[in-house]
């Protein structure tokens, strides 16, 4: 895969394609990681002297333009993180007025017809807009898009930006030739969102400890009763065949917070797994079962961390997730974490200066441990090899 320094950009248009998907409060940006994250990579072209046509989605719009979702707070934002002015460009159609140190900033690309179906024919306009594509948005690169895929077949050259190449880097170490043991943690809600993620890590990893609502299903299967917990019967089935495979590997929990309620003033009760009452749901691990994993996670060679092991939000349950993320935190293993709840339990414990590598990425990080090709990284590569 070319990467952008391997390219001239002095006097060059270059169209960077962001992931400025960020959480919004209506027009108030709530959360700007990404935006942070993006701009090192902008700068770095500013100073080589190119023109910039950044590119982003926002959200999921229906058909067109829906104002809720415009990226003029992006913009606005930008202008400021710069210093400089950032126009939000809505009429690209017919080219982009741009000087070389400039930047602009195009509106939602999924206002554009056909940008989220790859359409060729968008793909070939926005090729026609630029010199030079950079992709620099990883957190998209499992989304065959016109911005995403479709540029990079038609584009005069596409690169690799440094974001994108440095999430891919960090992934590969994790995964492709890990220092072991190998110890993944993966945790949220729902088996059926991560399933695919179980199925493949289990084979590749010396441990997977799983936690969060995830971890009912598994103890579920390994025949305990879970009283009112968040549970997926239909994939009992599904989780008791893989502790039957691989059981040795995954540890569940041995003791539990349970709690009638899930409020901020729920009466709690740790209590081992055998002695969840019938009228009670598992809200996170207790406080032995923390013990363990933290000791099981300091003679880690790498961790992959996704999904938190307890509802960390609320804080009679946050103590297993603290729990995990001091134990990475403090563990000398390569680590990488990624996931938005990872992430955020990460800000709320205060260790993100401590983990090796955090993904902005949250279903490309999912499709990248599962193994899959991502569409985004496959055409930069194919791109690479003719170039070479
Ligand atoms: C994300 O937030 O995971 C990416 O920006 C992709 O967004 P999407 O799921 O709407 O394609």
């Amino acid at each position: 895969m070319l990467t952008i320094d391997q390219v001239e950009l002095r006097g060059k248009r270059v169209f960077i394609r962001e992931d400025f998907n960020v959480p919004m409060a209506g027009t108030a940006i709530s959360d700007d990681t990404r935006i942070q994250a993006a701009l090192p990579t902008i700068r770095y072209a500013l100073d080589h002297g190119a023109a910039i046509i950044l590119g982003s989605h926002l959200g999921r719009p229906k058909s067109g333009f829906d104002p809720a979702l415009s990226l003029a707070p992006v913009a606005a934002h930008l202008a400021d993180l710069l210093g400089r002015p950032v126009p939000l460009v809505s009429d690209w159609q017919s080219g982009v007025a741009l000087q070389p140190g400039a930047c602009v900033l195009l509106e939602n690309l999924r206002f554009n017809a056909g940008e989220k179906k790859d359409d060729e024919a968008l793909a070939k306009a926005y090729a026609a807009l630029c010199d030079v594509y950079v992709n620099d948005a990883f957190a998209t690169a499992h989304r065959a898009e016109s911005s995403t895929h479709g540029i990079a077949r038609f584009a005069k050259i596409a690169c690799a930006g440094p974001l994108l190449q440095r999430e891919v880097e960090a992934l590969q170490r994790a995964l492709k030739a890990p220092a072991r043991p190998l110890i993944a943690i993966v945790g949220g809600a729902k088996v059926s969102t991560k399933l695919e993620v179980l199925q493949t890590l289990v084979t590749k990893v010396d441990r997977l400890i799983i936690g969060g609502g995830i971890a009912n299903t598994f103890l579920k299967a390994a025949g305990h009763a879970i009283g009112k917990s968040l549970c997926e019967d239909d994939l009992v089935p599904v989780a008791r065949a893989l502790l039957e495979a691989h059981g040795a590997k995954i540890p569940l929990p041995t003791d539990v917070v349970c709690a009638h309620e899930l409020s901020a003033t729920a009466v709690t009760r740790v209590v081992p797994v055998t002695a969840v009452g019938a009228d009670e749901a598992i809200f996170d691990i207790g406080p032995a079962s923390s013990a363990n994993l933290a000791s099981t996670l300091k003679g880690a060679g790498t961790l992959v961390w996704n999904g938190p092991v307890g509802v960390f939000e609320q804080a009679p349950f946050a103590s297993g997730t603290k729990a995990i993320a001091t134990a990475v935190a403090e563990s000398p293993a390569f680590s990488i974490a990624g996931g938005g709840d990872t992430i955020a339990a990460i800000n709320q414990f205060g260790i993100a200066d401590r983990i090796s590598y955090i993904s902005t990425a949250g279903g490309a990080f999912l499709e990248f441990l599962e193994g899959k090709e991502l569409p985004a990284i496959a055409i930069l590569n194919q791109r690479g090899e003719t170039t070479a």
